[in-house]
């Protein structure tokens, strides 16, 4: 993929609820994971994949805090934008308020709350040599009905199915993608899903139905972090390291 160098988006927005009452009086992005707040893990994890400019979307409520936590970026070793998502939309409508920033070039786009093990460069490499279309990264896992999950037919992606009642198969798709510069006019052709948000899983099905999504499988551990049950697991993990 040539022309701009990728940069990432890290979406960190949503009311928390399921983290109510951690979440009454600050973002869930902001709550501690070992000895930083959860943020922080998705902030190095980008910088240490070689990443220089990082943008931030959160809502209007905890923005200050945000920017509190995370300054300029300076002490990270990369620079700091943000954007405000005005309502919870959901995750496509937040990262479509990323085009500006992507200046024509690939993302990373990683959710806040997503917690894993792996380091990212290698990942980086291969989807800027693929050139094009969209990179999902798969972590199989014991409940994957809580989760968009992958369908298979051989070793492609057939179909995302987002939550489902019956799971396709064992997997999880992690709140970690990489889109080419078009995801933005992807993002464009989205209707509303029941819930009424514009779903990631949205997106990565178009570029399925364009045979543009690539796959792969973390080795290292991953959680999200979003519930009660998982904030503790994700600091069991990062506390192991
Ligand atoms: C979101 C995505 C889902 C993905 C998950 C990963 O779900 O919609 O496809 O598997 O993140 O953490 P949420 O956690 O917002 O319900």
């Amino acid at each position: 993929m040539s022309g701009q160098p990728i940069r990432g988006v890290i979406l960190a927005g949503g009311t928390g609820s399921r983290l109510l009452p951690l979440t009454r009086v600050t973002n869930k992005h902001l709550l501690p994971v070992g000895s930083e707040p959860m943020i922080f893990h998705a902030v190095r994890k980008l910088v240490d994949a070689g990443l220089e400019h990082l943008l931030v979307v959160t809502g209007v409520e905890h923005m200050g805090h945000v920017v509190g936590a995370l300054g300029s970026g300076r002490e990270f070793g990369c620079e700091i934008t943000y954007r405000v998502q005005d309502e919870a939309g959901g995750i496509a409508q937040a990262l479509g308020l990323a085009r500006d920033f992507a200046s024509g070039g690939p993302v990373v786009v990683l959710l806040g709350d997503n917690l894993f093990q792996d380091r990212l460069d290698g990942e980086v490499r291969r989807f800027l040599e693929g050139g094009h279309g969209a990179r999902v990264l798969l972590k199989e896992v014991a409940n994957p009905k809580r989760f968009g999950v992958p369908k298979f037919a051989g070793d492609r992606i057939v179909r995302i199915v987002e939550k489902p009642d019956i799971a396709p198969s064992n997997y999880a798709v992690t709140g970690l993608y990489f889109y080419a510069a078009d995801v933005f006019d992807v993002i464009d052709t989205l209707v509303p899903s029941a819930r009424g948000e514009l779903e990631i899983t949205d997106v990565n099905n178009a570029y399925i139905a364009q045979g543009t999504l690539t796959w792969s499988v973390l080795e290292g551990w991953w959680t999200d972090a979003g519930t009660h049950e998982s904030l503790a697991r994700a600091n069991r993990l990062v506390r192991q390291g």
